[in-house]
């Protein structure tokens, strides 16, 4: 989170991604002048891991943090790559009432799989 670049939004998230064989990696949202390249913190944590990796990594959980500290749950395409290497993977961030805890089949429902 403190690695974070976000000059356009100065909203500074970071993400810890824990993989089956015990190792955990980390990353931060990237912004780009052009908005639309910017990639969350969840996404570079999980590409960390995968470039990390002879096979592909499973995730077994995500957790996110933000400096603000407000609520901040994984976008729609970070839950889509979550799926990807961690379908019974759980994910914790901070909800409206404090820390949450849901499944990423719970946030993720009926996502797309080939
Ligand atoms: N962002 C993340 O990195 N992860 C999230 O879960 C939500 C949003 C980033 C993207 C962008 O750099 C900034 O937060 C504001 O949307």
């Amino acid at each position: 989170m403190k690695c974070a670049y976000a000059p356009y939004s100065k909203f500074q998230v970071g993400a810890a991604v824990l993989i089956r064989d015990g190792r955990i990696f980390t990353g931060c949202n990237v912004e780009n002048a052009s908005y639309g390249l910017t990639i969350c913190a969840e996404r570079n944590a999980i590409f960390a891991a995968v470039a990390a990796s002879a096979g592909k990594p499973a995730i077994v959980a995500v957790a996110v943090v933000n400096r603000r500290g407000v609520p901040c749950s994984p976008c729609g395409a970070c839950r889509q790559v979550i799926a990807e290497f961690g379908p019974d993977a759980m994910v914790w961030y901070l909800g409206p009432g404090g820390v949450v805890n849901r499944s990423l089949r719970e946030l993720l429902v009926d996502g797309f799989v080939l």
